[in-house]
């Protein structure tokens, strides 16, 4: 969910749907917001559906404005996304207004003692059972601070609240435990918000809030204490992203000018991290050379797209750096019993940062003795704050909700690590880390290159717009690519997509090869790897053979598929571990256009949200 808070000179409202309209791509079932009027009333709005149907509703019955609010942006959870479900829920005496991201555990169990104590609800939700209980607290203690506190305290699970009430104007106060909340510190004006993007138009002074504190904002303070009271000290960043890097400009959708930014995301997070032909990234100092040379294994975790950017890695890192690797998705890992040992080295992948999976794996981790790395797209966010370091991508802000700039620079910042850990392994030479350096400093122009080939599968994705089935196949690095290929047209066009490792192909998936099936194959380079492309090309001929369309991406002048694919798109030479950058844009590209062609919102796909902050 989205959330944002304000407290300032400025009328309110235009700053919190100026901020969810940025939050928006946290979740878009429902929104809301709250605001204390200069007469001390509380307005409330919230609707059902998109931002557009509560500025619909603000329109229609406007809400006196004030220089106080809340706002939220929701992806249901605990009850359908009803315009009653959404928040801000009240007070049962309606004085007061809260807005929650994430999960109150023991909520039925507060609402057991409530419902006794004679207090009623309106709403499914764990939030107003929140909402409730601060107001019951607020009545016993006459100020919110106090009540607030007593509130979270009695709390379980996962949240960030934000509230306010009618009888304290000018005070916005929040918490937060396992979900993400921010400061933004302005001049005679303060903000909070889900992350910087809630702000970023306003002030670009960031105060990252930690585990388990309280915040409180007026016009001119801002206070951070423990959930006992006690004031701690909290450390202020300045926010890289401008404003206008999370604008859609003149694109037709964000993911369009996402998927346009990844020659820059790519050359961006390689800045000032290679000099002299040798890796620097001053962030994993950290660990000390000698710790990490000491590392016996790695595993690797994340959700998603993610998790493939961390498949596409483990085959760079084995061979660079020789160290096994795993990979797995953090809610399988968080739940098992992994071996760990204090050799052992966790990466999390999250762009976000927040994902709660990732968040619960880390800290899990973490506790058993192991090192952890995280790699991240947003400054401030909870993963990094807990892992023992972190290596930022550096993307730009990323709002489609499917992800593509920061899949392409999370290789990139893993394949720095990569060769970073050869350094100090003396894996490679210093002259073989220069070569693979250098052939990722190529990767920019060469994505630029890939980028200019989007005509020939916008016509593709038109042709193919009743398609109700894709199968995409891969070997070695092209495996993960496949995996997201199909992941991008599942997530945006609701098309049934599998990718499969092509050697795997005759042990099951060939099944469902009939006249006509589409299949994309991601042909690897004939010049650095005769033997596997010589392999991909037998697995495009056993599926042609049994009528499969096949839609080959494969190098630039790669004769040897052009017989047996009905369609090439072709992608420039790189060494084999680097296609794979190059080799998933023509996908995301496919995917878009499918659900553009079907009239679809690919920024909002149905159901999904960007970053999801509850397990
Ligand atoms: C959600 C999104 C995916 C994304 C995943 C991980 O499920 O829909 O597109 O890959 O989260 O997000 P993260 O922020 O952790 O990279």
């Amino acid at each position: 969910c989205g959330i944002v808070g304000y407290v300032g000179e400025n009328k309110s409202l235009e700053v919190l749907i100026g901020g969810l309209r940025r939050l928006e791509y946290r979740g878009y079932d429902s929104a809301g917001v709250a605001v204390i009027d200069e007469d001390g009333g509380l307005g409330v709005a919230k609707k059902a559906g998109k931002l557009v149907k509560l500025t619909d509703e603000l329109e229609a019955h406007p809400i006196n404005d004030g220089r106080t609010g809340i706002g939220h942006t929701r992806w249901a959870t605990h009850g359908g996304p009803t315009d009653r479900n959404a928040h801000p829920h009240l007070g049962d005496d309606g004085r007061l207004a809260l807005i929650h991201n994430g999960i109150i555990e023991n909520f039925s169990e507060l609402k057991n003692e409530l419902l006794a104590e004679g207090h009623t609800f309106e709403s499914e939700t764990d939030t107003e059972v929140a909402a409730v209980l601060l107001g019951r607290e607020y009545r016993a203690a006459g100020d919110l601070r106090l009540a607030f506190q007593r509130t979270v305290s009695r709390l379980e699970g996962a949240f960030t609240l934000l509230a306010l009430h009618q009888d304290q104007p000018g005070l916005v106060i929040g918490a937060r435990r396992n979900s993400p909340l921010v400061i933004g510190l302005g001049d005679g004006e303060n903000f909070l918000g889900s992350d910087v993007a809630a702000f970023v138009e306003h002030t670009r002074r960031a105060v990252a809030i930690g585990q388990d504190q309280i915040v409180a904002i007026t016009a001119d303070s801002v206070t951070v204490t423990d959930f006992d009271g006690a004031v701690v000290e909290a450390e202020e960043f300045d926010v890289a992203w401008d404003a206008s890097a999370s604008e859609k400009g003149g694109w037709s959708s964000f993911m369009a000018k996402e998927v346009s930014e990844q020659p820059d995301a790519v050359a961006n997070t390689i800045r000032g991290r290679i000099h002299d032909g040798a890796v620097a990234v001053p962030e994993l100092t950290a660990f000390g050379d000698d710790a990490l040379a000491a590392i016996r294994r790695i595993t690797i975790i994340g959700c998603g797209t993610a998790a493939y950017a961390g498949i596409v890695a483990k085959y760079a890192i084995e061979k660079w750096a020789g160290i096994p690797v795993e990979v797995e998705l953090s809610h399988e890992f968080r739940y098992r019993d992994p071996v760990i040992t204090d050799d052992t080295l966790v990466i999390s992948i999250s762009q976000s940062g927040e994902t709660m999976d990732t968040l619960m794996a880390v800290k899990f981790a973490g506790e058993r003795g192991a090192k952890t790395l995280s790699i991240c797209n947003t400054q401030g966010a909870t993963i990094p704050r807990e892992s023992d370091a972190v290596i930022y991508t550096h993307a730009g802000p990323e709002v489609a909700v499917a992800s593509t700039k920061a899949f392409v620079a999370q290789i990139t910042a893993l394949y720095l690590f990569g060769l970073h850990l050869a350094r100090v392994r003396a894996s490679l030479s210093a002259e073989e880390i220069a070569v693979e350096l250098h052939e990722l400093e190529g990767i920019p122009e060469k994505l630029a290159t890939v980028l200019r080939t989007g005509e020939i599968i916008r016509q593709l994705a038109h042709w193919m717009s009743d398609t109700r089935a894709v199968l995409f196949l891969g070997r070695h690095v092209g495996f993960p690519v496949a995996l997201e290929g199909a992941l991008k047209l599942k997530e945006l066009a609701y098309i049934h997509a599998e990718g499969f490792a092509a050697g795997e192909l005759k042990h099951g998936p060939i099944a469902l090869i009939e006249p006509g099936q589409p299949v994309f194959v991601i042909v690897p380079s004939p010049r650095h790897s005769a033997l596997l492309h010589a392999k991909v090309v037998s697995n495009i001929q056993e599926i042609r053979a049994r009528g499969a369309r096949i839609i080959a991406i494969a190098e630039q002048g790669d004769a040897a598929v052009l017989p047996f694919a009905d369609e090439v798109i072709p992608i420039p030479l790189a060494a084999p571990l680097f296609e794979p950058i190059l080799a998933v844009v023509p996908l995301q590209i496919f995917a878009m256009e499918l659900a553009t062609a079907k009239g679809l919102d690919v920024d909002q796909p149905r159901n999904l949200a960007k970053s999801v902050t509850v397990e």
